[in-house]
């Protein structure tokens, strides 16, 4: 079974298909991830983030996994290594936002995407997995929420993760990024957010929207168990409909 959940930035999708994943035991998987990764990587090596064939070339020699077999849990992996909170930063969100406009990044991203889906049974999140990454999963849904709702989310997420971030810190330095993105403010997270908004939905290639046969959330005013707690419903009624057709 696949099922993916498209929205924007702050629409709660991430928290939700985590939490959807665990509920029905498949493995979640951030396609967002796989575009910051790729530009947190060309950043480290000086690779400039206007130049199609060379940022292609960065994603394919990444190595990537979102499951670890050991601890058990969905995430993203580049050889190995845990890259979840490396590629937090509200600049490493603007860098993916940038490079995900090319054809050849995004082919990157959509192999990722398509092998990982191969045995079924995962949650795929993103801004084009209905539209054209899966667009015959078993289950569309698309998130959303009001701009400022979002930003006040976004927000809080970067405040909580201020600490596990210490760590990581000097690498987050290292490749000039703003250290500072990790805390934001309200005014500069809102207009990130609109600008990305802007660019993810009107870019040519397979741009943010909503699959025509997705079921809709607005998450602005329900709490996030609610957002899951709708959609397992969705997925189980499906379930019970075919046991009882004897599908
Ligand atoms: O989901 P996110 O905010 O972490 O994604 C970061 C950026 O990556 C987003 O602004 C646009 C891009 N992206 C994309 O183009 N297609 C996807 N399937 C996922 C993300």
């Amino acid at each position: 079974m696949i099922v993916t959940i498209d929205g924007p930035a702050g629409s709660g999708k991430s928290s939700a298909a985590r939490m959807l994943a665990e509920e029905l035991g498949f493995i979640h998987l951030n396609s967002g991830a796989i575009f910051r990764a790729i530009g947190v990587a060309a950043q480290e090596q000086g690779v400039p983030l206007d130049d199609e064939a060379a940022l292609e070339q960065v994603g394919r020699r990444m190595k990537f996994s979102f499951y670890d077999q050991n601890t058990k849990m969905s995430g993203i992996f580049v050889d190995g290594v845990d890259w979840g909170q490396l590629i937090l930063t509200e600049d490493a969100g603007k860098v993916a936002s940038r490079i995900a406009v090319f054809q050849r990044v995004r082919d990157v991203a959509a192999e990722l995407q398509r092998n990982a889906g191969q045995n079924g049974n995962i949650v795929v999140e993103g801004r084009d997995a209905g539209s054209v990454i899966f667009p015959d999963a078993d289950f569309k849904f698309y998130l959303d929420a009001s701009v400022d709702v979002r930003a006040r989310r976004r927000l809080r997420q970067l405040e909580s993760a201020t600490v596990t971030l210490e760590p990581i810190r000097q690498k987050v330095d290292s490749i000039g990024q703003d250290f500072d993105s990790v805390h934001g403010d309200f005014d500069s997270i809102r207009r990130d957010i609109a600008e990305r908004d802007l660019r993810d939905s009107t870019r040519t290639i397979a741009p943010q929207t909503c699959p025509k046969d997705a079921l809709r959330i607005d998450t602005s005013d329900i709490s996030l168990a609610e957002v899951v707690a709708k959609m397992v419903a969705v997925v189980e009624s499906f379930e019970l409909n075919d046991v009882q057709s004897g599908v």
